[in-house]
């Protein structure tokens, strides 16, 4: 289990002056910067669960795993894992940890990838039954056969996150940390490596917690999501809750037949509702209307019956507001408007 208690963060940097004057003067001046990343942010998560760490650039994703996995230590607050605190036991908590940063390698360049994990080998202590057992494993979910005798250097962006991915989790860990683990892959390396996340998840009922920007890994992987802004906490629940939520938005698209009549259709004031709350769109070259409202002050089939009262409908789609769409909302405006 992961306990974080109101765990803040704060970076202090001296005060920068604009120019060449100014790069001398901050020489000589004591005057600070505080940067608060993380602000008074709690939570728990059990064990085997897979839970979706997301905000937007410079939310304090990056800053909140560091302190989870002991590279940092909180201003303020801590976080126990298993019981251990991980800046205080850094030892002790790397062998329950396993961490991948998608940014950068933690393996070594100039080596070949078997002698990579050879050394993690032997600096986790893994027995030559264990390793066996385990290098099965992971070659079968991450087909690291393919480039095992290669320099990491040499590597794809795909190939080095197996790889790193791989090294992560030689030991058995029962915690895997991983920032952005998709960055920058294509769509099949993308999918492999979240159907290793999910087998190895099943499988050893590791815990995983996971940055991300790529709305896909959350769909795919995360039953759970922690949403930060600016260092707080403005969310913590199922993924379902927050569609239901803020996803209450529909959207009715129809082809007309003949678009003439539209110019009659007032739908807000047929289905007495504000304009805020059904909004219509007409694409006069595909001759397609597009009506979005709120699904929970209008119904689906009024809207098709005002339409087809006045014209004649050749197709429809129905669209539910997509996730992405929900988070970017969310990004830009904070939670309370993300429904409006
Ligand atoms: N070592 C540091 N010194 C000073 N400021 C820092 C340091 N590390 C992070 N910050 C600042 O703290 C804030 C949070 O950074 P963090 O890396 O945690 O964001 P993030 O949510 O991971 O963003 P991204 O999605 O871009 O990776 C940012 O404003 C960043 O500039
Ligand atoms: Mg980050």
């Amino acid at each position: 289990m992961i306990e974080v208690r109101h765990v803040s963060k704060e970076f202090v940097s001296p005060k920068k002056y604009p120019g060449l004057k100014g790069a001398i003067k901050g020489l000589f001046s004591t005057e600070k910067v505080v940067k608060k990343a993380v602000e008074d942010i709690s939570f728990t998560i059990q064990d085997g669960e897979i839970v979706g760490y997301i905000g937007s650039n410079g939310a304090g994703k990056s800053t909140t795993i560091k302190m989870m996995t002991g590279i940092m230590r909180p201003t303020s607050g801590e976080c126990i894992v298993n019981g251990i605190n991980p800046s205080a036991q850094r030892k002790k908590n790397a062998q329950e940890i396993g961490v991948v940063f998608g940014q950068r390698t933690q393996l070594w360049w100039d080596l070949p990838l078997s002698e990579s994990f050879t050394i993690l080998k032997e600096i986790y202590n893994v027995s030559d039954k264990d390793y066996t057992e385990r290098m099965k494993f992971l070659n079968q979910v991450l087909q690291l056969d393919d480039f095992f005798d290669r320099p990491v250097r040499t590597l794809s962006l795909g190939q080095r996150m197996r790889a790193d991915l791989g090294a992560a989790l030689l030991h058995n860990p029962r915690v895997l940390y991983l920032d952005e683990p998709t960055i920058g892959l294509d769509l099949v390396v993308k999918d492999n490596i979240r159907a290793a996340i999910k087998e190895i998840n099943e499988k050893y009922q590791t815990t995983v917690i996971l940055t991300t920007h790529d709305i896909g890994d959350i769909e795919e992987l995360c039953s759970r999501i922690i949403i930060i802004d600016e260092g707080k906490k403005i969310y913590d629940g199922s993924l379902e809750e927050l569609k239901d939520t803020y996803g209450t938005r529909r959207t009715v698209s129809m082809e007309i037949k003949s678009p003439k009549e539209i110019v009659e259709l007032d739908l807000p004031g047929k289905l007495g509702v504000t304009e805020q709350t059904c909004k219509v769109a007409f694409d006069e070259e595909r001759k397609v209307l597009s009506v979005s409202f709120d699904k929970h002050k209008v119904q689906v089939p009024q809207v098709l019956g005002a339409v087809m009262e006045l014209t004649e409908v050749s197709d429809i789609q129905i669209q539910e507001t997509q996730l992405a769409e929900i988070v970017k909302e969310i990004y830009n405006h904070g939670l309370n408007q993300a429904d409006s």
